[in-house]
């Protein structure tokens, strides 16, 4: 399902109605028209994905949502289902953001799980996984990613992986403007990239890893050169049209 393209995911939040939702994506679909050779999607919240189906409809830009639940039906009040995505066009699907890891009871367990239930409805799973700062500080930050990574990937057939993101994204970096430098960017990818080809092997290649946390306009084009980067996850900034639209056409040169 996906191409191997870098992917420039926005993650909305809690933030945006769906009127809102219509008339930001009036303004942000002009401005990405001419951007090709990337994937570009949005991950507006759950009340906002219709608005947002109807906007993009007929653009290049992708439908994504912020969590999913591991059921496909039953009775879970309150919960999301990956068939209910998948209806309403939804393309992506964040899994295991920090966010949901410290205010909604997410575990690498849930996560698996989430992965799976992606994966059944022919959702691609965004995986999040990232370090504290104490983590990083202390040199474990290498550990506790690998075992974020593992955890969330070990029930995944080979066949599944070129369906399947991850994205590192380091909790003290997220909303703080500290970007992670481009070596500790790409120290990690190889980290993640080396686990994931450890567990799965050659297959394991088709993964694609992003990096998230404080993308900017200013930090797009070095982030993306960073070996191994293949798309960013960006928060703040996807919430501005400008921005969000110039992180799309990054370039390496
Ligand atoms: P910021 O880009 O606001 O740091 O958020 C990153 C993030 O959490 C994206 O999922």
């Amino acid at each position: 399902m996906t191409d191997g393209r870098p992917l420039i995911l926005g993650n909305w939040k809690m933030h945006r109605t769906p009127s809102e939702t219509t008339a930001f994506l009036g303004d942000l679909l002009p401005r990405v028209q001419g951007v090709t050779g990337r994937d570009i999607a949005v991950a507006p919240p759950y009340t906002c994905l219709a608005a947002a189906g109807e906007a993009l409809r007929g653009s290049a830009v992708s439908l994504a949502a912020q969590d999913v639940f591991w059921e496909d039906q039953g009775a879970y009040t309150g919960a999301i289902s990956a068939p209910m995505l998948q209806d309403l066009g939804v393309r992506y699907v964040i899994v295991g953001h920090s966010e949901r890891r410290q205010h909604q009871g997410e575990t690498d367990h849930t996560v698996r799980l989430k992965v799976q239930a992606a994966l059944r409805a022919d959702l691609v799973p965004v995986v999040c996984v990232g370090e504290q700062e104490t983590a990083r500080v202390s040199g474990r930050a290498d550990t506790v990613v690998r075992g974020q990574v593992l955890r969330a990937l070990e029930e995944t057939a080979p066949g599944d992986l070129r369906n399947i993101v991850v994205a590192y994204e380091p909790i003290w970096a997220i909303g703080t403007g500290r970007t992670a430098t481009p070596s500790d960017i790409a120290g990690m990818h190889a980290v993640i990239r080396s686990e994931i080809e450890r567990v799965f092997g050659g297959p394991g290649a088709a993964v694609r890893v992003l990096y998230g946390g404080s993308v900017t306009p200013a930090t797009i084009d070095v982030i993306m050169a960073a070996p191994g980067v293949q798309g960013v996850l960006v928060g703040g900034a996807s919430l501005r049209a400008a921005d969000f639209a110039r992180i799309a056409a990054y370039r390496v040169d």
